[in-house]
């Protein structure tokens, strides 16, 4: 069956550690809590996946998770959320990915500590039934391909040319490297850009790509690089995006306090995605994109907190 989207990407475990911390460091010996942790299944594309299915979408994830309990409780997770999983393989003998978000200090974002899986994080060969199944879909995201060196410039890219060669629309969302890499960034996803009709990074992320400080200067020459559409996040100031000859800002709509950041750009890029398929103006789409993504950060975590079409909608009114 054709499925809206179809997404690759690396699924890990989230432990969310939540709640008030002491103030000052000398209380922290006395300090009994309260704290509570949430598990969710997570990574690069755990969340959009999750989020998109919300929307109503139909989305095949195609990654690597160890074969194991964590493994089964991130494929279970995305099944209860309405993913396809087929495309999920479970590789023996490895470890899952961990991220720790201790938020207990203020941090809202990043995590403490991680642990990075042992597997690979998505399949480095396919067969042709694999493929022909993972392009059966109108829209096809990567995201996290920074992430993990093993997998750049190799089969994903061979993934995005035939599926610009059959007229899919391909969307992509890096990240950005999980150790320390000087920029430019652009180095190790050059040989992709030319395949990929959207994408997306945050401000860090684009200025690290092209080495280069302003943002219409790094849009303009990610946009040199392939994509047709550059969308730039920018955190709490909102979002902007680029074409050539053609530009837009749309600022972050704040819903309440923000409780933590994670997963917001996992939800803009849901928005977009699910906008896109709706073939709505720009405007519309940086929006309801918006919208969604700042529902995000009035609660803990990702999916849990992405809000329904209703609830997007009725907000989206108010700025109509
Ligand atoms: N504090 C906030 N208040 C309201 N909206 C926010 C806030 N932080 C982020 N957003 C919304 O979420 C969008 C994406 O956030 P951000 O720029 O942090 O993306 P990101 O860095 O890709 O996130 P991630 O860490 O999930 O990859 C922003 O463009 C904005 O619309
Ligand atoms: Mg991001």
């Amino acid at each position: 069956m054709t499925r809206d989207i179809s997404v690759l990407g690396p699924l890990n475990i989230d432990l969310l550690i939540v709640g008030e911390g002491p103030k000052e460091l000398s209380d922290l010996p006395s300090w009994d809590g309260p704290a509570e942790m949430t598990m969710t299944a997570a990574g690069s594309v755990g969340y959009t996946v999750g989020d998109l299915a919300k929307l109503g979408l139909g989305v095949r994830v195609v990654s690597n998770v160890p074969d194991d309990p964590l493994g089964l409780f991130i494929i279970d997770s995305l099944k209860r959320d309405g993913v396809d999983i087929s495309g999920i393989q479970k590789i023996p003998d490895t470890e899952a990915g961990i991220g720790v978000y201790m938020l207990l200090f203020g941090s809202r974002k990043r995590p403490l500590v991680y642990r990075l899986p042992t597997h690979s994080a998505w399949p480095e060969e396919y067969s042709e039934t694999a493929v022909n199944k993972l392009l059966d879909a109108r829209i096809l995201h990567c995201g996290g391909l920074l992430h993990f060196k093993d997998l750049w410039c190799g089969v994903t890219t061979e993934i995005f040319r035939e599926a610009k060669n059959r007229g899919i629309t391909t969307t992509l969302d890096p990240q950005f490297p999980l150790f320390i890499m000087e920029p430019p960034w652009m180095r190790a996803m050059g040989d992709i850009l030319p395949y990929v009709d959207i994408l997306f990074c945050d401000e860090t992320e684009a200025r690290n790509i092209t080495d280069r400080e302003s943002l219409p200067e790094c849009a303009e020459m990610l946009l040199d690089s392939g994509p047709g559409t550059v969308i730039i996040k920018q955190g709490a100031e909102g979002a902007g995006i680029y074409m050539n000859g053609q530009g837009y800002f749309q600022k972050a709509v704040h819903l309440g306090d923000l409780v933590d950041s994670i997963g917001a750009g996992d939800a803009f890029d849901a928005g977009f995605l699910y906008a896109t398929l709706q073939d709505w103006p720009l405007e519309k789409r940086l929006l309801f994109s918006c919208v969604a993504a700042g529902f995000t950060v009035t609660g803990v975590g990702g999916t849990d907190t992405f809000p329904t079409i209703e609830e997007i909608e009725s907000v989206m009114v108010k700025y109509s």
